[in-house]
């Protein structure tokens, strides 16, 4: 790793990763066909290369083969790392199960332990470093979640945990049992609005890990109204920011940002990552792409230098514009 790249640290864990991680979920799941297993396996490997020593992935990050077996992410991200794991924070994440008719919901005690268990195997480890609920189940209260989370880490199978998509009262309440290292929430120029969680992160030591920070791949300014995707298989194709209403809603966004990145000398993309890189120390963006010279171009951000008055300017700027993103509610 570039030795002059500052670490980032995931709140009271004290557990440092690179600035920027890699998300790891678009070689499998949610983009278009999965990438062939070799290449996505010596992809995830390389970014290990370049800096990255943070790798985001989940249990339910799945892809049905022709024959109806089921391919997870977690082995991929397994057999990628196993020869460094040692150098490497792999988060993993449990509570989601993809069903016909729409995904379930379990964070019951023994869904975790059984989950835990599966994810162990299928990375080919004995220890997950972040472990976090992945959505939060209204059976189920964040106490329990909590303690079942702290047996975890008392057993060694997790080194921390982490929520998400949580808001406040549930962060609060779980943190108070077993504190809660980070959380992962949707978070992009795009995709502002658990901003006014940032104070209640600050007092509790909580990092936020932003998922899908360049929003869905929006924000790098290589697609326009007429890009398409594969319905069903690339989630894109119902995406409102990848519509005609989107793009010209991004209009003035998009060329502010083409602008600054000419005089700063990096692409829109690696802007959208800075502005967050810069605005908070505990933010870690987790890009993901299945491309070697875009992972690279992704991690390189954190070597893009933002002054306070400059995401000053970005924020005025996304306060006055509305754009229809996905995830989000306008
Ligand atoms: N906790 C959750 O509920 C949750 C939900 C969603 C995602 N996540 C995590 O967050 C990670 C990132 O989120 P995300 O993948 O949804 O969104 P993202 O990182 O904002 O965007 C990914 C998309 O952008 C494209 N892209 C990436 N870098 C690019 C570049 N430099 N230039 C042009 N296009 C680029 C990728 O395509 P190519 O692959 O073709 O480059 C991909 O389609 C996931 O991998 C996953 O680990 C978590």
């Amino acid at each position: 790793m570039n030795t002059e790249i500052k670490t980032r640290v995931l709140g009271n864990s004290g557990i440092s990763v690179s600035p920027v991680g890699l998300g790891c979920m678009g070689f499998s799941h949610a983009y278009g066909e999965p990438t062939e297993k070799n290449t996505a396996v010596k992809m995830i490997r390389k970014a290990f290369d370049m800096g990255y020593t943070f790798f985001d992935t989940a249990e339910c990050y799945t892809d049905v083969n022709p024959d109806g077996s089921i391919s997870y992410n977690e082995e991929l991200v397994g057999d990628a790392l196993r020869e460094v794991r040692d150098r490497v924070v792999i988060a993993t994440k449990m509570g989601i199960t993809f069903a016909p008719g729409g995904s379930v919901l379990d964070s019951s005690p023994a869904k975790i332990r059984a989950s835990v268990e599966s994810s162990l195997k299928r990375l080919g480890t004995d220890y997950i470093d972040l472990y976090y609920q992945h959505r939060i189940d209204p059976k189920v209260e964040p106490e329990v979640v909590a303690d079942t989370m702290g047996q975890l880490i008392k057993e060694g199978k997790i080194r921390a945990w982490g929520i998400s998509e949580t808001g406040e009262e549930y962060l609060r309440r779980a943190n108070a049992v077993t504190p809660v290292a980070a959380i992962q929430n949707r978070y992009s120029m795009i995709a502002r609005g658990y901003e006014p969680l940032f104070p209640v992160l600050e007092e509790l030591n909580v990092a936020l890990v932003a998922f899908s920070p360049m929003g869905n791949g929006f924000l790098t300014g290589a697609y326009n109204s007429s890009s398409t995707f594969a319905e069903g298989v690339d989630y894109r194709s119902r995406m409102p920011q990848y519509t005609k209403e989107g793009f010209e809603a991004a209009q003035e966004l998009m060329s502010f940002l083409s602008k600054l990145g000419d005089q700063k000398g990096a692409t829109t993309g690696q802007l959208s990552l800075a502005w967050m890189l810069n605005k908070k120390p505990y933010i870690i963006p987790i890009p993901g792409s299945r491309k070697e010279h875009r992972i690279l171009e992704n991690f390189d951000s954190c070597q893009v230098e933002l002054s306070a008055e400059e995401i000053h300017q970005i924020d005025e700027l996304l306060d006055r514009m509305v754009i229809p993103a996905y995830g989000t509610k306008q």
